[in-house]
């Protein structure tokens, strides 16, 4: 019998890796990324009064407010190609209040997965980091530097991604996470985020592998 579509959340520091993970994620599993930073980003763009008000809290590095983003995340999960592909939440959720209001809509994950990376690095990793408006790609001046000069000539950085405010984000992330960790430890699995991003894609994919074919083996158990 067909099995249901994988749903995947991932978590961890600010610039630990959540979005280059999630872009090899999905090219091999072919799940929906659904990034709540993304979300908030494209809510800002449409100049709407919640995109102005999220700017805000995002400016001082601070959790934007459940009221926006709980709606948000969940209509976009309740989408067809996620319910029908499975999804890949990226940075959801952020508090306990959050995990329960998605559970309370009866989203629940297979698998959680935690990016550690000590916090000496993830600063370079974010003051680094540039994105292509084209493509959408995550790019690292030093560990993942863009192909061509066309991409690097074009190149933009996230308001957000100052030392000043990364640190800002990492104290709001230290302030939450062992809250988001205790929902889901039976589901959990850590990965050493320190390495090279291929390395750390294998460790993922090994993992979602395993479980693959658990579930193929054990149907009965679903
Ligand atoms: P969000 O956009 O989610 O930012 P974040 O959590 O700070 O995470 P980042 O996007 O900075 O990093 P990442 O882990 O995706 O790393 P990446 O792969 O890009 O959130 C922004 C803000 O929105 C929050 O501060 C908050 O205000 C608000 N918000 C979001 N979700 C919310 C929620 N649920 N509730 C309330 N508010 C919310 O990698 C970073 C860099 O490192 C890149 O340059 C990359 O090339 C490089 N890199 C990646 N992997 C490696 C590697 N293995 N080795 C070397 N370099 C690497």
């Amino acid at each position: 019998a067909e099995q249901p579509p994988l749903k995947i959340m991932i978590s961890g520091a600010p610039a630990s890796g959540k979005g280059t993970q999630c872009e090899l994620i999905t090219q091999k599993y072919g799940l929906v990324h659904i990034s709540a930073g993304d979300l908030l980003r494209a809510e800002i763009a449409s100049g709407s009064e919640n995109g102005k008000l999220a700017k805000e809290y995002m400016e001082k590095g601070q959790l934007v407010p459940d009221e926006i983003v709980v709606m948000m995340v969940k209509d976009r999960l309740s989408q067809t190609d996620s319910e029908k592909n499975g999804w890949l939440l990226d940075g959801y959720p952020r508090s306990s209040s959050q995990a329960t209001a998605l559970k309370g809509f009866g989203f629940q994950p297979d698998l959680f997965i935690v990016l550690e990376v000590p916090e000496d690095i993830l600063i370079e990793r974010v003051v680094g980091r540039r994105l292509d408006p084209v493509t959408g790609k995550i790019y690292h001046l030093k560990y993942s530097p863009p192909e061509t000069e066309e991409i690097a000539a074009r190149l933009t950085q996230r308001f957000d991604d100052t030392e000043e405010k990364a640190k800002l984000r990492l104290k709001t992330h230290n302030q939450n996470v062992s809250d988001v960790l205790s929902m889901y430890d039976d589901i959990t699995i850590k990965i050493k985020g320190n390495r090279s991003k291929e390395e750390v894609f294998t460790q993922i994919d090994t993992a979602l592998s395993q479980m693959l074919q658990q579930r193929n083996t054990s149907p009965s158990s679903l």
